[in-house]
Parts: C-alpha cells; structure tokens; sequence
C-alpha cells in the first residue's frame, strides 16, 4: 500500500509481514568473477549459493502466504477424482469465470497444446508482443508470430501507460492481408513480459475483441499476470479508478475465449492451466492432457500445487497482493531515474528493466548489450538479473543474429521477497556501475543451442572486460563485498 511519507516521497509499504525466513550472503567479488566465468557470463549458469538477490525472474520464486502453506497440507492426490482439483475448479469459476479448466505443469504447456490444436503451418499468430516459449512453441508448429505493438511499446522513455496495447490497424491490417482463416487466434499478454511488464488497457481489449468476433477469431489471452495488469488498469485507465481488481479481472476474462496462463506468476505457484467457457474448445484441447500432462484432475501439477494454486488464485484480487510487486518495482525504478540511471518507463509489472542500449551505447546489438550487462550487474553485486534482449531471440534461418527490438537487463521483484533495503542496496551498486559503464565490453557465444540459445548457451567476455571491472569494484569496495 502506498504511505506518503512527511517528506513527501510515497513509500510502498507492505501489507504482510515476514513468518519464514532464507538465509541469504554476499559472496566476496572475487568470487563472483568465478562464479561467472564458470557460468558461461550467462546468468541462468549461475548456482544460488552465489546469488545475494536472484532476480532473475518472478516464476515460481514469488513467496507463497500462509494460507496456501497450509492449504498444501489437506491436498488429495487421488490419481483421478481429486478434491484439491475440485477446489480449483471452484476458484478459477469464482475469479475468471471459466466453467472449465485444464491444469498442466507450467505456462508453456498451456501453450504447447493450444498450439497442437488450433496452429495450422502457414498460420499467423498476431499479439501484442511475444514470449520466448510461445514464439517457440507456435513457429515450431509451422505460424508466424506478429508483433503489432503500438509504435510507442519500444520507446524506453515514454510515459503511455500502456505500452501492452495492440495497434488496431494493425490488427485489421493483419486481417485483410493474410484472411481470417490464416489467423490461428489473436494473443494479448498480461503484463508483456519482454517490452518491460508494459499492461494493456481494458478499452484495448474490448476493440480487439470486438474486431476478432467480427471476423471470427478467437481472443487468446496470456493472463501470466493478470492480477498486475488489472491493478495498473486500476491505476492508470481512467473508467476503472474505482472498479475492484475482481471486477476487473472478471471483465478481462470474460472478453477472452481461451484463457492460460503459467501459475508462476500472479497465482504465486508452480503450474498453470487452460480455461475456456466453449464446451467445443475444452472437448478439442481434453484429450492431449492424459497424453502430454497428466490426467485430467492434475494435468501435469502435483496436488500440493493445485492446493496452493486454488487459494493464490483468490488472493490476487486483493489489491495489496495485486499491487505488491509493481510498487516496489515504481520505487526502484524511481529511485534509479533520481540517479542517472536509464530505465524502461513507465515501470510496469514483473520487473524493473535497466535499458543496455542507454546504459552500454558503446555496445553493438551482435555484442549482446544486455547480455553483457546482466554480467556486469551480478560481479558487482551479486544479484542475478536476465538478458532481455538479442541473446534471448534464436538466430533465423539463415544462422544470422535477429537485434531484438530492446535490449534489457530484467531485475525482477517477486512478490513479497524484498525489502526497501534490498532494492536501495541494488539501486547504489547500479548506480555505481552506471559510473563505470565503459569497462563494460560486449559478449560472444562459446556454446549456443539453436533453440531458446539464452537458457543454455555459453559466453565470454571481449578482451576480458569482467576481470577490468572487477579491479575497479575492488578499488572502490575493498575485496569483502
Ligand atoms: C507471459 C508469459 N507467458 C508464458 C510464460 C511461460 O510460463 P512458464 O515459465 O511457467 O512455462 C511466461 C513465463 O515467464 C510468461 O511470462
């Protein structure tokens, strides 16, 4: 919740309190420089005894509240028939209102078999902007994924509230070049994870769906992070100041025909689920479940998660556990943009996104900006963040490197992990690594898998810029920290 302080800053503070604890170091810098190097200047490669604040990601490291601990205890793991999928049922019906759903292990088996069901080769998949495992998923069954952003998603330094919006010509466009028929589905993501947790608005939503039922295309929505979306559509969209999260959450799923998402995020869990109120959609997807997943009342989800997940699901309409996370994540990025620092603005959900093109101008997009960057801010703090950028996009088929449109070390904030004095913690060593950008060189692969290159592919650093930067820390620090 936000408390204006006497001074007048506006202070996030948290609705919850602190019941379990992590311990937690600071391994030495020279240590870090180690760690590193054996990672592959990767940051997945790193292991989380190195790690003093792993941001790398909110997905499944968001802590869980008391009440879904507890819920996890009374799971039935029945092979079929199970209670505990009974009570999800319950929740997903009371808070999307979806009458049927589909759980499986995590966001991107939702899209694997939405994917083997409604993507046909030569297919387009228009959205409002890709993830990594959907492009993967939907290009690997032979469509072609869209982008039609609004022209403003890739300005770093705007002030649209809503970056997550379709361009609605676009999207006719779309439609009148390549048919409906082509269309395998339009897809709108809650928050879109990889142009900076950037929302779409409600009024964006409804136009596109009122073009798609036009035409007969069926509204696909990621809702990964609905409750965040739904609490900047609170913040920021005008007719919704004063409309519940709930409220808002329910008229988002009611404009969508196919509704996933991967249970690592808002629910606060690990897995996911389809949902669909179309008989016919629920009928086509239901049998790939036992073949893929699991059976039908666990999918590819253990019971205990299932438990935590029909509980989570409840709790993110609250608007303090919705608002959580994207407070800190304003915080953060405020107090950076007070120092100098470039970030994406305005800050949207997921994460606070350093912008590398800003940061390290010096690096050419075939040198991984952000790669390089993420590095950087691990040896001089020992927080892990991830690259955002060209590592994350897999060469084409020709072998050459395709820039991404933005270059991005991602600190995420998961929900209810990090205190005020982390995030001031991380704000001075960006701080002082923003000082010192110019001993920042690029990367080059050693080790690079054709798919999804950014979970497993190894890297090393130009002229040995990481041991340069490291002498520099020290000289500042001392060798301690
Ligand atoms: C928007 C979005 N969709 C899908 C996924 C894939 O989900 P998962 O990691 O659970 O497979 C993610 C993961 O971060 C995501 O952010």
């Amino acid at each position: 919740m936000n408390i204006c302080l006497a001074n007048g800053r506006v202070l996030p503070v948290e609705m919850h309190q602190v019941k379990i604890v992590q311990k937690k170091s600071l391994t030495p810098v020279d240590q870090r420089l180690t760690a590193m190097e054996e990672a592959g200047y990767n940051t997945f490669g790193l292991r989380t005894r190195d790690i003093f604040m792993d941001m790398l990601t909110d997905s499944g490291t968001n802590a869980m509240s008391d009440n879904q601990l507890a819920a996890m205890m009374v799971s039935d793991d029945a092979y079929a028939g199970s209670e505990s999928f009974y009570k999800l049922k319950d929740s997903v019906q009371a808070v999307f209102g979806f009458a049927h759903v589909l759980p499986v292990h995590q966001g991107r088996a939702a899209e694997h078999l939405i994917s083997k069901v409604f993507i046909k080769p030569t297919d387009v998949v228009p959205m409002n902007y890709h993830f990594t495992t959907t492009k993967a998923h939907f290009e690997m069954d032979g469509a072609k994924v869209l982008e039609i952003c609004i022209d403003e998603a890739f300005n770093t330094q705007s002030t649209n509230p809503f970056k997550g919006n379709m361009d609605l010509e676009k999207f006719e466009e779309t439609i009148r070049t390549y048919g409906p028929d082509r269309i395998s589905f339009v897809r709108m993501e809650a928050t879109t994870n990889l142009i900076g947790g950037q929302p779409f608005s409600l009024g964006n939503l409804k136009a596109i769906k009122e073009i798609a039922s036009n035409h007969g295309i069926l509204l696909v929505v990621d809702g990964s992070l609905i409750s965040e979306n739904a609490y900047l559509i609170k913040q920021r969209e005008k007719a919704y100041h004063d409309v519940s999260i709930q409220d808002i959450i329910s008229e988002i799923c009611s404009l969508s025909d196919i509704f996933y998402l991967s249970g690592r995020k808002s629910c606060s869990v690990r897995g996911g689920f389809i949902a669909t109120n179309d008989k016919n959609i629920h009928t086509r997807i239901m049998p790939l479940l036992p073949l893929f997943e699991g059976f039908l009342t666990y999918g590819g989800m253990s019971t205990k998660e299932i438990e935590a997940m029909a509980v989570g699901i409840r709790e993110m309409t609250d608007v303090d556990v919705a608002g959580c996370s994207v407070e800190l994540i304003r915080y953060f990025a405020e107090r950076l943009i007070e120092n100098g620092v470039p970030v994406v603005t305005p800050p949207g959900g997921l994460a606070c996104h350093v912008d590398a093109m800003r940061f390290v101008p010096h690096i050419r997009q075939t040198s991984y900006p952000a790669g390089a960057l993420a590095a950087a801010v691990y040896l001089c703090s020992g927080i892990r963040s991830m690259e955002r950028g060209t590592v994350s996009m897999d060469r084409d088929e020709h072998g050459n490197d395709v820039p991404s449109d933005l270059e991005l070390a991602r600190l995420a904030v998961p929900r209810r992990i990090y205190s005020i004095s982390h995030i001031e913690y991380a704000v001075d060593r960006l701080t002082w690594l923003f000082e010192h950008r110019d001993l920042i060189q690029g990367l080059e692969f050693i080790e690079e898998p054709s798919v999804l290159r950014f979970f497993l592919g190894k890297l090393q650093p130009l002229d040995n810029w990481g041991e340069n930067l490291v002498r520099a820390f020290k000289e500042t620090f001392g060798s301690e920290c």
